[in-house]
């Protein structure tokens, strides 16, 4: 067993200091001193030349087999980077390490959720030998660069050996949530035309080993997808299918551990990540390779201070951006020990997770604020337990953060020694683009922070006129070119998608997050939240589109409505208006509507409440109105209604209310 990097002498340290008269708080000067960037000015200098800035950036971080010709080429609303440049991902996560003699040191730290089980240590050098392996399976089952592979994985270290396999041979991975269902896998494989698909038999949650295939089997069913390669995560029964099915153990055994890495076009794509929008149908993500390394390794830099001695955890799935970008491209890039943990936070008892930061020793911990809000709510007393001391930094990401989380989590777990680093971004952004940083400050409770140097961010009204720092209504947070080298390329096979989604609103130039945000001072950005149909529920996005979608599917349901709202622990809540057809309300048909939603989404999507209701109120183009649905929910002024096709629907819901 290797044994981690040990990180005692942190014990005593102070790494953030409070401010003498505002409730914010500034880096210590023990964390200036240790911070991977501590000077302000990089901000100023940054955006003076961003193209310049980046091409600096893209060469100090990374390793290029070739430089690029043209740095930056722009014909909004596309764009490209590192133009003619060649790289490979995997190269600059692993080799570029072993060859700079870090080889012994520990990639990746695996803490499996039953308590029996040991935790698996992969230095750097054992990381690259599973990766060029299972790179040459992939060759061997004819994966060619270019070629989609579908990754259904829990957070067991295969699924970072399969990404960053695929990347060595320049085939694009699409991982898939686990939790999500066979149905939307399928949807996904689909849209993607995945040649290969990689799962696990199981995974382990709350002490039970669930059966992931038979997802995976629905999954692939009706798809091009050819062959399936299968870890074996628990002795479970499993169905494998002759001439599809593999092993992955099987195939390894005899795998040669050297495959030359393809060097890749900076614009090639390194992968496609599915995401809720407005409609009830997913789309496909695409990153490139060069610019989203560039961004992914400076984030993990400057925002994470990722440094030699660090222990980093970051509790996000692989299934979403946040853990593609700092569950392992980041960490990897920067040659950080990283930690991953396979199961539910509260297994066997709410104590895990900080009983784990305690035995890993972990500096810098990543989490969401549904997790710290539950956490909250479960007691002090759980990680009152635990000795937390070798934490240095803690950070957010997902959504929000109210005030109440901010001072549980800085009190709680960094116990005032650490710093909180509110990260907003999105699957669009590829990594982190406001935040404080870490040897700069200042952390501001419910304040995401500065834009990150190099990206040009701001608030804009309607009319796309950008609103000055003093304006207390706030606006729309959006990006001005050039855009951020990490920035989406695309919406797979639906381009017109990307145009319409990010840069119709404010025309080409401007890209819309559809977040709204206001300023808190001249340089710090308080972002409040969704404007479009997109929420976020226990930090995961879902949209109201897939969900009324799920639910319009069950044979009596005409029409429904789905709005979100605010909830204590989950930050938001989906609630469904249902008009049935040849049924009478009951709770059997609402069992049944919540099956459905489970059968096509996943667990994480069900709705908080279900309201049977006659009619829904609609505008004269018969367009629902989810904003007079929301506004009766919440007991609100329901506004102008003057417009409505069907005023009396308002009534009836009334009623409804009244009755509860
Ligand atoms: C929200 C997650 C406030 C926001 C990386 C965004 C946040 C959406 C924050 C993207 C934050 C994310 N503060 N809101 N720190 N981080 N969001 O694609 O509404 O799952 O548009 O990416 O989450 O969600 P996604």
């Amino acid at each position: 067993m290797k044994k981690t990097n040990n990180v005692k002498k942190s014990k005593t340290k102070i790494w953030v200091v409070k401010d003498k008269e505002k409730d914010i708080y500034w880096p210590s000067k023990e964390m200036k001193k240790k911070a991977n960037i501590s000077d302000e000015k990089i901000y100023e200098e940054a955006l003076k030349d961003p193209i310049a800035f980046w091409a600096k950036m893209a060469e100090e971080g990374l390793y290029w087999f070739k430089k690029w010709d043209k740095t930056y080429e722009e014909n909004p609303p596309f764009f490209k980077w590192f133009i003619g440049g060649k790289i490979n991902a995997s190269y600059n996560c692993l080799d570029r390490h072993i060859k700079a003699g870090k080889g012994q040191k520990t990639a990746l730290i695996w803490v499996p959720e039953p308590t029996e089980e040991k935790e698996r240590f992969l230095t750097y050098e054992e990381l690259y030998k599973e990766v060029n392996k299972f790179a040459n399976v992939l060759k061997s089952l004819g994966v060619k660069k270019g070629d989609r592979v579908g990754i259904y994985l829990p957070m067991i270290p295969e699924v970072q050996i399969a990404m960053l396999a695929c990347a060595r041979i320049g085939a694009i991975h699409s991982v898939v949530f686990s939790a999500f269902s066979g149905e939307s896998l399928k949807a996904r494989l689909i849209d993607a035309n995945a040649k290969v698909l990689i799962t696990a038999n199981s995974y382990y949650r709350r002490g039970k080993a669930l059966p992931l295939k038979q997802n995976a089997d629905i999954g692939v069913e009706g798809t091009n997808v050819e062959k399936v390669v299968v870890v074996k995560r628990a002795d479970i029964d499993t169905s494998m299918k002759e001439g599809r099915d593999f092993w992955w153990h099987e195939l390894m055994k005899n795998a040669k551990d050297y495959c030359e890495p393809e060097q890749v076009e900076s614009e090639d794509l390194l992968f496609i990540l599915y995401t809720s929008g407005t409609t009830g149908k997913p789309k496909g993500i695409v990153h490139e390779t060069g610019g989203y390394l560039t961004q992914a390794y400076w984030t993990s830099k400057w925002t994470f201070d990722m440094q030699d001695d660090d222990i980093f955890w970051c509790t996000a799935d692989i299934g979403w951006v946040t853990g593609h970008t700092y569950a392992c491209y980041g960490p990897f890039l920067t040659a950080t020990t990283l930690l991953i943990y396979e199961g539910a936070p509260d297994y066997p008892d709410w104590g895990r997770f900080w009983s784990i930061i305690e035995k890993y020793k972990v500096t810098i911990f990543y989490t969401a604020p549904t997790a710290i809000r539950m956490f909250a709510k479960m007691g002090e007393e759980w990680p009152a337990k635990y000795d937390l001391s070798s934490l240095r930094l803690l950070a957010t990401v997902g959504e929000p953060i109210n005030h109440e989380a901010w001072m549980w989590y800085f009190k709680n777990i960094g116990r005032e020694r650490c710093p909180i680093t509110d990260t907003w971004w999105q699957t669009e952004t590829g990594a982190t683009l406001i935040n404080a940083l870490p040897g700069i400050g200042p952390f501001i409770p419910t304040v995401a922070g500065r834009p990150f140097p190099g990206v040009n961010m701001k608030i804009v009204d309607e009319q796309g006129k950008e609103i000055n720092w003093e304006n207390e209504e706030g606006g729309y947070l959006i990006q001005k070119s050039p855009f951020a080298p990490g920035m989406l390329r695309g919406v797979w096979g639906d381009m017109e998608r990307y145009k319409q989604q990010y840069f119709s609103e404010f025309g080409p130039n401007v890209y819309f997050t559809s977040d709204g945000a206001k300023y808190y001072d001249k340089n710090n950005i308080r972002v409040t939240g969704r404007v479009d149909d997109t929420m976020k529920v226990a930090g995961h996005r879902l949209s109201t589109g897939e969900l009324e979608d799920a639910i319009t599917s069950h044979k009596n349901v005409t029409e429904c409505a789905v709005v979100p709202i605010p909830h204590e622990i989950k930050g938001q809540t989906p609630i469904a208006f249902v008009v049935l057809k040849d049924a009478q309300p009951s709770e059997d048909i609402k069992k049944e509507i919540v099956a459905k939603v489970v059968e096509k989404i996943g667990p994480t999507a069900k709705p908080e409440q279900i309201y049977f209701v006659n009619e829904l109120p609609k505008t004269r183009s018969g367009k629902i109105m989810r904003r007079v649905l929301k506004s009766l929910l919440l007991n609100e002024d329901l506004g102008n209604i003057m417009t409505l096709q069907n005023p009396e629907s308002v009534e009836q819901l009334k009623k409804l209310f009244s009755q509860k």
